[in-house]
C-alpha cells in the first residue's frame, strides 16, 4: 500500500522523566504522529520502566496517540490497566506470550489498537497468521531494553519481508521499526519498505530535540517518496 507520510513516534525512554508532561507538549507542538511508551518489568528484558499509573499521568499532556510497547512477560495479564490507563495502541511481543491471538482480541475489546513487536532473532513469519487482525507490526532494529543501542542492519530483510508479505495479503498494516533509528537508519528502514519510525536517543539526546524530529520527518518523507515512485514505476513496467 502506498502512504502519503511516514508516522514519526519518538520514544520518551531517554528523555528527562522529572519533566514528562513538559516533554509530551513540546512533542504534541512538533506535531508527532505517536508518543511511544517503553514499558519493561525486568523479566522479559533487563531493565525496568513505566507503569500504568505514569502512563495515566502522562496521558493529559498530549492529544497525539500514546503507543504502549509492552516488553513485559505474559502481557495478556495487564491488558486492561495499560487500556485504562490511556493506551491508543498497544504492542505485545511475539515472544512474550502463548496466548497472542486472545491477546489480540482482548486489546481491541478495551478498545484500543493492536500490535505484534519482533525481537531481532524472531522470524516474521511468526506474525503471518495474526497480520490482518494487527494494526501495528514492530519490527525491533536492537535486542530491547535500552535506548542508544546500534541498528542491527540484519533487520533491514525482515522490514522488506513484512512489508512484501503485508502488501500481498492486501493489509493495511504499519510496518514500525523501532531501536536505532537516526537520519541515517531511518532512511534505510523506509527504503526497506517501513511505514513508522520509533526514535529515543537521535531525538533525546540531540540539542534540540524539535529541530531532530522535524528533520527526521523531512527525511523520512523525501524518503517514502521515492519508495512510492519506484512502486508507481514498477506497476507501469
Ligand atoms: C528499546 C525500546 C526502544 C528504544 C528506542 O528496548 O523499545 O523504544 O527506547 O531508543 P533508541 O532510539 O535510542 O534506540
Ligand atoms: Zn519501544
Amino acid at each position: 500500500m502506498q502512504r502519503k507520510n511516514v508516522l514519526i513516534s519518538p520514544s520518551i525512554l531517554d528523555s528527562d522523566l522529572s519533566d514528562i508532561g513538559g516533554t509530551l507538549r513540546r512533542l504534541d507542538l512538533a506535531g508527532v504522529d505517536r508518543i511511544h511508551l517503553d514499558v519493561m518489568d525486568g523479566h522479559f528484558v533487563r531493565n525496568l520502566s513505566l507503569g500504568p499509573h505514569s502512563i495515566h499521568s502522562a496521558r493529559r499532556h498530549a492529544k497525539a496517540p500514546f503507543e504502549t510497547h509492552l516488553m513485559i512477560s505474559n502481557p495478556e495479564k495487564y491488558i486492561r490497566e495499560f487500556a485504562d490507563a490511556g493506551s491508543d495502541i498497544i504492542i505485545v511481543h511475539s515472544e512474550a506470550s502463548h496466548k497472542l491471538e486472545s491477546t489480540i482480541r482482548s486489546i481491541r475489546r478495551y478498545g484500543a489498537m493492536a500490535g505484534i513487536a519482533l525481537k531481532p532473532g524472531t522470524k516474521v513469519e511468526a506474525a503471518r497468521k495474526y497480520l490482518g487482525k494487527i494494526d501495528t507490526l514492530l519490527i525491533m532494529g536492537v535486542h530491547p531494553g535500552f535506548g542508544g543501542q546500534k541498528f542491527i542492519s540484519g533487520s533491514l530483510v525482515k522490514i522488506k519481508k513484512a512489508r512484501d508479505m503485508i502488501d500481498e495479503l492486501g493489509f493495511k498494516t504499519v510496518v514500525a521499526v523501532d531501536g536505532g533509528m537516526n537520519a541515517y537508519t531511518a532512511r534505510l528502514a523506509i527504503a526497506a519498505g517501513a511505514d513508522e519510525i520509533v526514535a529515543g536517543s537521535a531525538i533525546f539526546k540531540s540539542n534540540n530535540p524539535v529541530k531532530s524530529i522535524a528533520r527526521l520527518r523531512k527525511i523520512a518523507d523525501h524518503e517514502l517518496q521515492v519508495r512510492n515512485l519506484s512502486f508507481r514505476d514498477r506497476r507501469i513496467l
